[in-house]
């Protein structure tokens, strides 16, 4: 296991037990990509792999030589215009106007561990046995511009993270106007293409497509990661399922701006990157200093995409979150917004979470309205001192009361936001985002505050600070309800706007990195409009963020399904609400909603008083469950079986590490009667134990796990024929939760 160097080849070979990832320095000093996948062994010479003999270019390299083109070759970190016509992964704007560049390969260096990323969330290790690291040195030498390829490979998990930086050795400003976190030049375009995408209330639906010659790409030009494509794709074998066949994974660790683009040129090369949108990016290298990309990972699998989906989540989980949460059970807890939106008093809260006790939920969250002026959308963002009208005590002694009841305190804020109708505004119109000049649109009544600039970041730290540091919180819920438009900073000069983008990420990055580091306790969930900023980037600052506002029991399965693709169970924000369901109308059972949100960081987000006696029962039981097993639900290791995308059913379950017990939740969507049998193959399991079967309302039974994965579990229900004694007939959105003990 490690990174190997051919000194008479110039090849590079990176592998753990699983996977190898191989290069090799090309006549030109540049850097050609061999291969990409399951394990190989170390050997000299794979240079066979490079696959440049047999095509006409249309131009040459070297002069007189017929036999070197950068056309149609593999290349690990590609630029435009020295016999290379696809889209490069780097593209540098000179003084003089040209942007051709030339790194060559200079020097390597390999190491045990990982780098942390300046200013940037990454993975992480927490011991240099963990992980194997080379950077790859290559120089232009016309510019004096260095370039470093850092690549860390896992020795546990079949994953490579990877990132660039680059150093202006040189005399001159460059601009920096295109750079990929990753590039990956692939020898085929037999792959299926998979993306997360979808809108407010729908966010990251499965889509598929097949891989096609010419560009296919989901980005975002928001400036934010966004709710409609999420920066994390799929290449997978036509062939491969959930359970089996080829998988790659590529995940951007970034919260802003991105592309995550293919394309396949008519060899059916396919050249897969990732990383800043290049759309409106560009960033001014001055001598001497720095720019540094955000982090990709990508993950091969040859067990489908459960094995991809689990490396990302135990990566994701142990490595990527941080801090006292990352591995503490979460609270079960209860947010107000659904219960009361704005319209709520001190009383109304206490008794909230006085009812919320009495049925064992642990957390109380006070969302948005608690502050300022802020009655209502269009006032008071920016203003994060307590109504004293609305909380006679503030803050501080609201929370006391609530710990007084025995429950945790958390809070809503939206620090990145301002309406204009608030002091901080008035004090500071030149705070927010606009372009000099222009009309400055609004989104739903507010503004972003300039992020990029220092002093606006300082200012919010100390505002919050100052009330973490007097009041008891737990818990925060950090929301974000609008994307940026007509992006400019007064505080930058012309030739910096095009970097406005990243520099804002950057200052939310830094603002949550100070927050964690003097309220190390406090849990952060991020949220943005429910699920807009869903991603890795901020995973490392909050270990949870809130997947949807829509809590609906049927849409859930979909939205929690495709989140699971990447994302673990610990991190998705997951609520039991209100019937009928405040997004879209429906009535589901409550059974369902509660199963559905189990398979998250439960909570609910209603008044509990409103519930009839029965439905409270039901309650206490779900948050019974929940303690029981959350751990095993967060930790455990989490298969897809039926897909919300493809029919009727949903169905997934997670699996303890030592595989003594399993969960297995089976949903319905539209009854149906009369119905053929059916049966669900689990996964997971060992073979020879014998599982104790339990299930609310069923009798246990016992069964082998080679019987439970190789036969099933007979789903056959009642509406498809007699129903037996004792047992509910099935309805629509109907759900079943089996839980398996081994003996
Ligand atoms: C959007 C969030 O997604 C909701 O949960 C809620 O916090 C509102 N914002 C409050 O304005």
């Amino acid at each position: 296991m490690g990174i190997i160097f051919q000194e008479n080849t110039g090849e590079f070979h990176l592998y753990n037990g699983q996977i190898s990832y191989l290069m090799k320095i090309l006549r030109n000093g540049q850097l050609g990509q061999l291969y990409f996948g399951k394990k190989i062994p170390p050997k000299e010479d794979y240079g066979y792999l490079l696959e440049n003999r047999y095509r006409p270019a249309s131009a040459y390299v070297f002069d007189n030589d017929y036999s070197f083109s950068l056309e149609h070759l593999k290349q690990e970190y590609p630029a435009y215009g020295t016999t290379d016509f696809r889209m490069p992964a780097l593209e540098i704007l000179q003084p003089n106007g040209s942007r051709i560049t030339d790194f060559q390969y200079v020097s390597h260096k390999i190491y045990k561990g990982k780098p942390a990323l300046k200013g940037l969330p990454a993975t992480y290790t927490e011991s240099e046995e963990e992980a194997d690291t080379l950077e790859l040195l290559l120089r232009d030498e016309l510019l004096q511009i260095e370039m470093t390829l850092v690549y860390t490979i896992f020795r546990q998990e079949n994953a490579i993270a990877r990132s660039v930086r680059f150093e202006n050795k040189g005399t001159a400003a460059c601009q920096i106007t295109r750079a990929m976190s990753l590039s990956l030049d692939l020898s085929d375009a037999d792959y299926e293409w998979i993306q997360f995408s979808g809108a407010w209330g729908r966010e990251r639906y499965v889509k598929t497509r097949v891989l096609q010659q010419g560009i296919q790409s989901v980005n975002s030009t928001r400036g934010g990661s966004g709710h409609f494509h999420n920066p994390f794709v799929m290449l997978k074998r036509p062939t491969a399922d959930e359970f089996q066949g080829e998988v790659m994974g590529f995940s951007l660790v970034y919260s802003g701006n991105f592309l995550a683009q293919a394309e396949v040129d008519t060899y059916d090369v396919t050249r897969m990157m990732i990383g800043i949108n290049p759309f409106g990016f560009s960033w001014q290298l001055e001598p001497e200093k720095e720019f540094q990309t955000p982090e990709a990972v990508m993950v091969y699998s040859a067990e489908g995409m459960n094995g991809m989906s689990q490396t990302f989540h135990r990566l994701y989980r142990t490595r990527l979150a941080r801090g006292y949460w990352r591995d503490r059970e979460r609270p079960v807890l209860i947010n107000n917004w659904e219960a009361t939106y704005f319209d709520f008093t001190e009383e109304k809260l206490l008794d909230i979470a006085r009812t919320a006790k009495e049925d064992g939920v642990e957390l109380f969250v006070l969302d948005d309205g608690w502050f300022g002026t802020r009655y209502g959308e269009t006032s008071g963002l920016g203003d994060w001192t307590p109504n004293l009208k609305r909380l006679p005590d503030g803050i501080k002694g609201l929370s006391e009361k609530i710990e007084a009841l025995g429950l945790k305190f958390g809070l809503w804020f939206e620090l990145e936001m301002v309406n204009k109708d608030s002091d901080l505004y008035r004090s500071h119109p030149d705070w927010i985002i606009q372009t000099p000049g222009r009309h400055a649109s609004h989104g739903r009544k507010q503004y972003v505050l300039d992020f990029s600039r220092k002093e606006v970041v300082d200012h919010i730290y100390e505002m919050v600070a100052a009330l973490l540091r007097e009041a008891k919180i737990s818990y925060i819920k950090w929301d974000m309800n609008r994307y940026i438009t007509e992006c400019f900073s007064q505080a930058y000069e012309a030739k910096r706007q095009g970097e406005i983008f990243h520099r804002y990420i950057l200052g939310v990055y830094e603002l949550y990195d100070r927050l964690n580091r003097e309220f190390p306790q406090i849990l952060f969930e991020s949220c943005a409009s429910g699920g807009g900023r869903f991603d890795p980037g901020l995973l490392y600052y909050a270990p949870q963020c809130w997947t949807s506002d829509d809590s609906d029991g049927l849409e859930r399965q979909k939205i929690q399904y495709g989140t699971s693709y990447v994302y673990p169970i610990s991190s998705m924000g997951a609520h039991v609400s209100i019937t009928p369901n405040h997004q879209l109308n429906r009535i589901t059972p409550l059974k369902t909603r509660g199963y559905v949100a189990a398979f998250g960081a439960f909570g609910y987000e209603l008044d509990l008083a409103r519930l009839t006696p029965e439905e409270r029962e039901i309650v206490r039981e779900q948050i019974r469950f929940v303690k029981k097993y959350r751990k095993l639900i967060h930790t455990g290791t989490f298969y897809r079986l039926l897909s919300p995308f493809e029919g009727n059913f949903t169905a997934w379950m997670v699996v303890s590490q030592d595989r003594r017990q399993a969960i297995v939740a089976y949903f319905k969507t539209l009854n149906d009667v009369n119905r053929e049998y059916r049966r669900l193959r689990l996964k997971g399991l060992d073979q020879s134990l014998i599982y104790h079967m339990s299930e609310e309302g069923k009798g246990q039974r016992e069964f082998y796990g080679s019987e439970l994965m190789n036969i099933g579990i007979i789903t056959t229900d009642a509406s498809a024929g007699e129903i037996p004694q004792g047992e509910e007939p099935c309805c629509d959105f109907w759900s079943r939760m089996i839980i398996l003990e081994a003996e």
